[in-house]
């Protein structure tokens, strides 16, 4: 039998920097890694999909040592216990709304929910792929979590049983939002009551008549089940949500280094692949709606937009005195930057 050609030496040293190369055969072989994975949604939406193409490139890359599993859907933790179950060790990863990070103490993420702050996702990345986001990741370190890396959904819209195009729209319904003091403030100014509810009960209560309407991205609007129970959908796009992927220091911590690069790579490309496919996935989301019977979609044309971005004003001023002015500016001038 012929012996295979030697490597070029390139990819010779390519080699001898992967682990199980470069292991000495005495050693022991390393052990598994099991990655739970509890998220809120349906496997079919942004995070949903991301998540498990993080499994096929983490299990695919460690050979099968690696083992994610993910519990979608509030399955296993929904909003108001998923970080506790992260700092007990009950979970390694999850990927909460920005606007939920206020409640476990970093309200500086809040200034993602404020409405009308971004006009598209390239001026979000901007942010988040910059000094602000990663700093804002570090600040996790006092809740014990590390933050991976951001992930988008997309814009939210309104909805409720009739069209919200202007403040006075808004007057007297009980909207459903996040635990987010921005969120609140911004159904308050624009005359509504918020009502803050996890996210796993909203059909619920949007059935129940506990609340008359809500904000979501169209993916979590379609996949939630709301069609039926919302029959008038405002294409607001009044407001952002994405997410922070978040694991816990003491299984950051444990892992060996190699395990951790090749977490944190295969997080990377997940979340890259999903960013690649945000347009496409918000134009099909819309089409579905479109063509789903009982549900009347509605623009808002330029003067409705700007009485509802006044409206909100007080908003902001009460995030610059609650958190500060410095960190708005900050985001204005990234988001002003040329790419
Ligand atoms: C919500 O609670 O509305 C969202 O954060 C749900 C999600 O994870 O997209």
């Amino acid at each position: 039998m012929r012996s295979p050609p030697p490597l070029p030496r390139r990819h010779a040293l390519a080699l001898l920097a992967l682990p199980w190369c470069a292991a000495p055969r005495a050693q022991a072989p390393a052990s598994p890694v099991l990655v739970r994975f509890s998220h809120v949604v349906a496997p079919d939406t942004p995070k949903g999909r991301m998540a498990l193409r993080f499994k096929a490139l983490a299990e695919a890359r460690s050979r099968g040592r690696v083992l994610v599993q993910i519990y979608p859907d509030s399955q296993l933790y929904g909003d108001d216990d998923e970080m506790e179950a992260l700092q007990l060790g009950a979970v390694e990863l999850l990927a909460p709304s920005l606007s939920k990070f206020g409640n476990v103490g970093v309200p500086a993420f809040e200034v993602f929910d404020l409405p009308f702050l971004f006009d598209d996702l390239a001026q979000v990345r901007r942010v988040t792929q910059g000094p602000i986001g990663q700093e804002l990741l570090l600040r996790l370190d006092r809740q014990q979590m590390v933050g991976l890396g951001y992930l988008d959904n997309g814009f939210k819209h309104m909805s409720a049983g009739r069209p919200l195009r202007t403040p006075a729209d808004f007057r007297g319904l009980r909207l459903r939002v996040q635990a987010s003091r921005v969120l609140s403030g911004q159904m308050r100014a624009l005359g509504a009551q918020p009502v803050v509810l996890p996210f796993g009960e909203t059909q619920r209560a949007l059935a129940a008549g506990v609340v008359q309407g809500a904000e979501n991205p169209l993916s979590n609007f379609l996949t939630q089940g709301l069609a039926p129970l919302q029959r008038d959908l405002t294409l607001t796009r009044h407001g952002y949500l994405g997410y922070a992927v978040v694991t816990s220091q003491r299984f950051w911590r444990r892992l060996a280094a190699p395990d951790r690069e090749l977490l944190a790579g295969a997080l990377a490309d997940a979340i890259d692949e999903s960013h690649r496919q945000a347009e496409d996935t918000e134009r099909q989301a819309l089409e579905t709606l479109r063509q789903l019977p009982g549900v009347r979609l509605h623009s808002v044309d330029a003067p409705q937009r700007a009485a509802l971005r006044a409206a909100v004003q007080p908003v902001y001023d009460d995030f610059e005195r609650r958190v500060g002015a410095d960190l708005l500016r900050a985001v204005e001038r990234a988001k002003a930057q040329t790419p």
